[in-house]
């Protein structure tokens, strides 16, 4: 029965080949549409906006569409894929809506940047965070992280609990400032107006990234709203310090005798800006202020986030932070760590990876289409805006043992590093292909430094009655109410002193310790 059986039996007897009938409606089934989501948009409403992405995941697979009214996204959680539009055919692809919703704070920066502007500034910027750069910001990092540690030893003898999400956040801003541009921020000891100015523009890109209504661009309102009035302020501080900052740094520069040669760096201001404008990188102030915010909204959101929740995964799981103490007690005793300690300090460097995996800050990697192209299977159209959910990657049940546990014991500490390519693109904590993080290694050792220093000297536990810890979204993975935590110091091992003629006893008659006859 059916029309379509009665159709081909015909056709059969008029004597056409079968062969041609079957390549007639198989080339009719291949005509392949993307799996289109359905009837879960209530659902995005009231939690961060990948948790609904990963249930859909789950429902329609490794690539699917998402329509928002006129809006549609193509949200992508297959490793293949994600590889072939990062690495194998990036240049059909630019940064899309990125670009967009940045341009008020990063302009033409290296992350919003497309094309030949991108990669001029890429080929100026990759060469500044060269090793002898990192290294020497191992004593900067350390130096940040022991003014936290002071802080942290007030609140631990006051016995007073405290937020650690926005210290992180302090902390991080400073060490980028130091690093980017010489700069001292100081935000761990002060709330100076440029600290406050960061904070609106920050809040205000990752507002504006989840905001339904572009307001901002209604000409009126950016004059009346007080809110758009206090931005256009923290932007023209920021913008005006900046612009003092290079203009003193030209003035170091032009004084200096040292030659520029690959590994460049002034021991006074090893700042990324100071390699820049000693390169004789030619380039408009404006576009270096771009490359500037850029960095230092980069630098300081992600590395704050990882700190954060490494600390809360830490909290729930005990048996990692004894090991984690154990091993920096071992590398470091009391010593600030030292660029060879990045090396030994293994176990730390896997509690990050873990954590990274956990918590992937950004949670997805924003694309536009520039041309035709084939996803998977699928055919897809110039002009399509994609999700790379990195989240999905980094939590899809069918992909790793045990998803959702804090696992550092999963990454051999004989084995490599992991990143995108030793995983082939199911773990991405620094992106991949032409566009990854150029500050992978200045990160990383960061929160080495930061982690290991802090466990070292103090204890972390959540907070009793604090609210409990929820996930909302910006840029990067926030709390939604803090993380508060209780900081106790570390009881050291007891130091026995040297006894002389004298036995001390346990339980009566075992020997502890004795004195060696003298
Ligand atoms: C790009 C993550 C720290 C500067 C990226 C990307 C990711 C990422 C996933 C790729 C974005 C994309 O493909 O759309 C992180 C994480 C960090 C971190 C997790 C901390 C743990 C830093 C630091 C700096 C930095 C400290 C600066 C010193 C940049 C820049 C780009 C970038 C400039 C854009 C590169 C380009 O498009 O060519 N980062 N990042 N990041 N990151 Fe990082």
């Amino acid at each position: 029965s059916g029309f379509l059986p009665q159709l081909k039996s015909a056709l059969l007897k008029l004597g056409v080949p079968e062969d041609f009938l079957e390549f007639l409606s198989s080339s009719r089934k291949e005509k392949l549409e993307i799996p289109q989501a359905q009837g879960a948009l209530s659902a995005l409403r009231g939690q961060p906006f990948f948790i609904p992405l990963y249930a859909l995941f789950l429902t329609y697979g490794g690539i699917f569409r998402l329509t928002f009214g006129p809006k549609s996204f193509l949200i992508v959680s297959d490793p293949e894929i994600a590889k072939h539009i990062l690495k194998d055919n990036s240049k059909a692809y630019s940064k899309g809506i990125l670009g967009e919703i940045l341009d008020f704070v990063m302009g033409k920066g290296l992350i919003p940047a497309d094309g030949e502007i991108w990669r001029v500034r890429r080929r100026a910027i990759v060469p500044a965070l060269h090793q002898k750069y990192v290294t020497a910001m191992i004593g900067l990092f350390a130096d940040a992280t022991d003014r936290l540690c002071k802080k942290l030893d007030g609140a631990a003898s006051d016995g007073e609990d405290v937020e650690m999400e926005s210290l992180f956040s302090r902390l991080t801003l400073d060490v980028i400032g130091k690093a980017l541009f010489n700069y001292e921020f100081d935000s761990l000891t002060n709330d100076t107006g440029i600290v406050e100015a960061v904070y609106t523009v920050l809040r205000e890109a990752e507002d504006r990234s989840i905001a339904p209504i572009p307001v901002w661009d209604i000409p009126v309102w950016k004059d009346i709203s007080p809110r758009q009035r206090k931005v256009t302020a923290a932007l023209k501080l920021i913008n005006d310090t900046l612009n003092d900052l290079i203009a003193i740094c030209k003035r170091m520069v032009e004084a200096e005798e040292l030659q520029f040669h690959e590994e460049y760096m002034n021991e006074q201001d090893p700042s990324i800006l100071h390699f820049l404008l000693a390169s004789g990188d030619d380039v408009s102030s404006k576009q270096l202020r771009d490359d500037l915010m850029t960095m230092l909204i980069a630098g300081h959101e992600t590395s704050a986030a990882v700190l954060t929740w490494t600390f809360y995964l830490l909290s729930k799981e005990p048996s990692v932070m004894a090991k984690l103490q154990n091993e920096v007690d071992s590398v470091l005793g009391d010593r600030f760590p030292t660029i060879e300690d990045m090396k030994k300090l293994k176990y730390t460097t896997r509690v990050i990876n873990e954590s990274l995996r956990l918590y992937p800050q950004p949670p997805v990697l924003i694309r536009r289409s520039m041309e035709e192209d084939v996803l998977g299977k699928y055919p897809i159209r110039r002009g399509e805006d994609i999700f790379i959910s990195v989240w999905n990657l980094h939590h899809c049940p069918n992909h790793w043992i045990d998803a959702e546990k804090f696992n550092p014991e999963r990454w051999p500490l004989d084995g490599p590093n992991p990143n995108e390519v030793n995983q082939n693109f199911s773990y991405l904590p620094f992106g991949g292909g032409p566009r990854k993080c150029v500050g992978d290694m200045f990160a990383t050792f960061e929160n080495i430094v930061a982690i290991a220093m802090l466990v070292r000297r103090f204890n972390f536990q959540l907070a009793l009655g604090a609210p409990p810890v929820e996930m909302t979204t910006g840029a990067t993975i926030h709390t939604t109410h803090g993380l508060k935590m209780t900081v106790t110091r570390r009881m050291r091992t007891p130091i026995i002193p040297k006894l002389e003629k004298e036995v001390l006893e346990v339980d009566g008659d075992r020997p502890l310790k004795t004195s060696s006859p003298t």
